[in-house]
């Protein structure tokens, strides 16, 4: 054996050392070796790689700290998408979740459920390619997030080599990045020592008359603590806040696979990853509602933010064939606990018309703090709601905030009234242009769609937004301030905009600005970004241009179930109603819906200036039939006549939908040679069934 084997095999050595007494500490909370003992073995391997750098790898525990400073972060594109959670709010929710699961899924019986804790946090992805992590990035719009990889680095819960020596071929690692409590406060202590400092400083500066140093902002909540900690540009302010990662699930993957989650949860343990004891595996609904119950009473005692439960169909396979709903999965929910009712008064209630010019009373209220955040709006939904819990401008009532969710006003203290309360009425002129109000069922809508400036406004916001043309640094403030200063009257006018327009009005004294320190670090950076991912969004995907006209009724979903079905705007724009109609995720309201809108001469108008302005759509040629439209087509046993993902590709050609799995709501089994399980499950549940000859006969018919 040579020197320079005998160095390596030391240097594994160390490694390998220091990697256990690593999980020993952060993960199991066991710790196996003194500091003294750790720093020695770190020392060590430094040295050592000092000597010999070509010995230094990625996975090397001294490659947590000491990355230089990004000027910015760079985008990566997750393997799979990085999904959100529904929210329910009760038990009862639960149990009509539990009902739909049984019923998609075809059970008698609810399936096993995996429930963990909702943790508080920023979502991370972590990529290991052969068991060494090779990147890390934000959920960002759930497609592409910010490459985060060096600050991921510096936590230790993230192993950067995956404990085991038959490694997948490449994984995506699933968690939440968190803060305890005592971190938090840690970080808030030294951010107020900081600002003493500055504010001792400043007395001095003012004395001589130098410009003052500004103060640091406190985080306001772990959440925000977290994030602020992630998202730095310099890797060594990450690694001195101690953040955590709790994993709680999987991305894509290759060489590796699971039957159940809660397998999976274990593998990752396995692995190295921090996994948190609270979770269950609960066979029945009440053992869910016991474990809620039981997460609600130690939920306090815990040392981090936790706002409710995660619930998972735990097998792999029904979670696939529960589907999804615009960017979320139909398999799991998020059960958050009731947040915390604060009492103020409802000074007012003003209205807000919305893009498609519904208009919704909101509670201007004296401003109460609730969980870290100054409230002084809340939404009171419609006026049927503001009847219902008999709420009148004036009174005292219970503010409740869960959450993300937007604050609500949930009920009126009456034993305070003085007489003095108003009743509330809506109005019946629009509050922004002035044209009537028309009122259906509990809906107050302004009437005019193509002039009211609030309806412009929103109609502009949803444009741009993430899941629609996805316009990144265009938002509702820049949105106004282009309105109010004639550079845009509707979304098209968007892609005819120049520098030297946004310039003009975007820096509000341009000869002061051009003097700045600001001016001579970016000079225009700011507007010629906004000019970039203006452009960059011409690229998009039909589903998302279709969803970005603001449709009536139209989410993300159906924008990209009309792409599949459709696969061009011309052909959508000529189907009819009836067809539309045909779609299962569609519907004679939707369907009603999207045929007005195409037959409307404004909007015409509007799609020609769009596509003309050089949008890029990435569509496939279809050749729909109606008979397949949205429809589930499940191919089993051998094929003759293709191969099965050339089948596949055909039904979804047709305008279908192609899956693996047969449910009660699959439209048709197509069954080759040898064909097993799926076949009697079709039989079980009478779905059509036909040979290969048949298929090809009805495709050509
Ligand atoms: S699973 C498709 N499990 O909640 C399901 N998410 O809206 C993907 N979160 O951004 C998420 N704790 O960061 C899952 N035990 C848990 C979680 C959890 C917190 C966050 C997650 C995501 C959000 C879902």
């Amino acid at each position: 054996m040579d020197l320079f084997s005998n160095i390596e095999e030391e240097i594994n050595e160390l490694k390998e050392k220091i990697n256990k007494a690593n999980i020993d500490y952060y993960i199991n909370d066991n710790p196996t070796l003194s500091d003294a003992e750790y720093d020695a073995l770190m020392e060590e391997l430094k040295h050592l790689e000092e000597d010999y750098p070509n010995l230094k790898t990625p996975d090397s525990p001294t490659q947590r700290v000491g990355a230089p400073i990004q000027s910015d972060f760079g985008k990566i594109t997750h393997i799979v998408p990085c999904l959100s959670l529904g929210n329910i709010f009760s038990k009862e929710e639960f149990l009509n979740f539990n009902e739909t699961c049984k019923k998609t899924l075809a059970l008698d019986k609810e399936p096993e459920y995996c429930c963990e804790l909702k943790f508080d946090g920023l979502a991370i992805s972590v990529t290991y390619e052969n068991g060494i992590m090779t990147k890390a990035a934000t959920r960002g719009d759930g497609y592409t997030g910010e490459d985060i990889t060096l600050n991921a680095k510096t936590i230790h819960s993230i192993p950067l080599k995956l404990n085991t020596d038959t490694p997948p071929k490449i994984i995506e690692i699933r968690g939440e990045i968190i803060l305890t409590h005592k971190e938090f406060k840690r970080i808030n202590d030294q951010i107020d020592a900081e600002n003493e400092k500055i504010a001792k400083e400043n007395e001095v500066r003012e004395k001589e008359g130098k410009k003052l140093r500004a103060y640091k902002n406190l985080f306001s909540n772990c959440r925000n603590a977290a994030a602020g900690s992630v998202r730095q540009l310099d890797p060594s302010v990450t690694a001195s806040r101690n953040l955590l990662m709790f994993c709680y699930g999987l991305g894509g993957m290759e060489g590796v696979s699971f039957e159940t989650h809660s397998e999976s949860l274990l593998k990752m343990k396995e692995w190295g990853f921090n996994l948190n004891p609270n979770y269950k595996v609960c066979s029945s609904v009440d053992e869910v509602c016991d474990y809620i119950d039981y997460i609600g009473t130690i939920k306090n005692t815990l040392e981090y933010d936790c706002d409710g439960l995660v619930i998972k169909i735990n097998n792999l396979r029904m979670q696939e064939e529960m589907g999804y709903v615009a960017r979320s999965p139909k398999y799991a929910t998020a059960y958050k606990f009731p947040g915390l009712q604060v009492k103020t008064k409802l000074k007012d209630i003003f209205v807000q018309v919305g893009r498609t010019g519904a208009i919704t009373p909101v509670a201007d209220l004296e401003p109460v703090n609730i969980n870290g955040a100054l409230i002084s709006r809340a939404t009171l939904h419609n006026l049927s709601e503001i009847r219902r819990k008999d709420i009148k401008i004036g009174d005292m009532v219970y503010v409740q905030r869960a959450g993300e969710v937007i604050p609500e006003v949930v009920s009126v203290v009456k034993e305070e009234r003085d007489g003095t309360e108003k009743e509330f009425n809506m109005p019946t002129v629009c509050p922004v242009c002035g044209a009537p109000v028309i009122t259906t069922d509990t809906v107050y809508r302004c009437s005019d769609k193509e002039n009211c400036p609030a309806q412009i406004k929103h109609s502009i916001v949803h444009f741009v937004s993430k899941g629609a043309m996805n316009i990144d640094g265009v938002g509702p403030q820049i949105i106004d301030l282009f309105l109010d200063n004639n550079l845009i009257k509707k979304v098209s006018d968007l892609y005819k905009l120049k520098e030297e327009d946004i310039i003009s009005i975007y820096y509000t004294d341009l000869e002061k600005y051009k003097k700045s320190s600001q001016y001579k670090k970016e000079g225009f950076k700011a507007v010629s970004n906004i000019i970039n991912s203006i452009e960059s969004s011409k690229d998009t995907t039909l589903g998302r241009f279709i969803y970005s006209l603001g449709i009536r009724h139209v989410g993300e979903k159906t924008g990209q179930v009309l792409a599949d079905v459709y696969g061009s705007v011309e052909a959508l724009k000529n189907t009819t109603e009836e067809d539309l109609a045909k779609i299962p995720d569609v519907g004679e309201i939707m369907a009603k819906s999207i045929y007005n809108w195409f037959q409307n001469e404004d909007n015409l108008n509007l799609l020609d200036e769009l596509l003309n302005c050089g949008i890029k759509l990435k569509t496939e040629e279809k050749n729909t039939k109606a008979e397949f439209l949205g429809k589930t087509v499940v191919f089993t046993g051998k094929l003759n006549l293709m191969t099965r993902s050339e089948a596949e590709a055909l039904v979804r050609n047709l305008g279908g939908k192609a899956s693996s799995s047969v449910s009660k709501s699959t439209f048709l089994v197509v069954a080759g040679e040898n064909a097993g399980s799926k076949l009697d499950k079709a039989r079980e549940f009478g779905v059509n069934i036909m040979t290969e000859e048949e298929f090809m006969e009805l495709v050509n018919k």
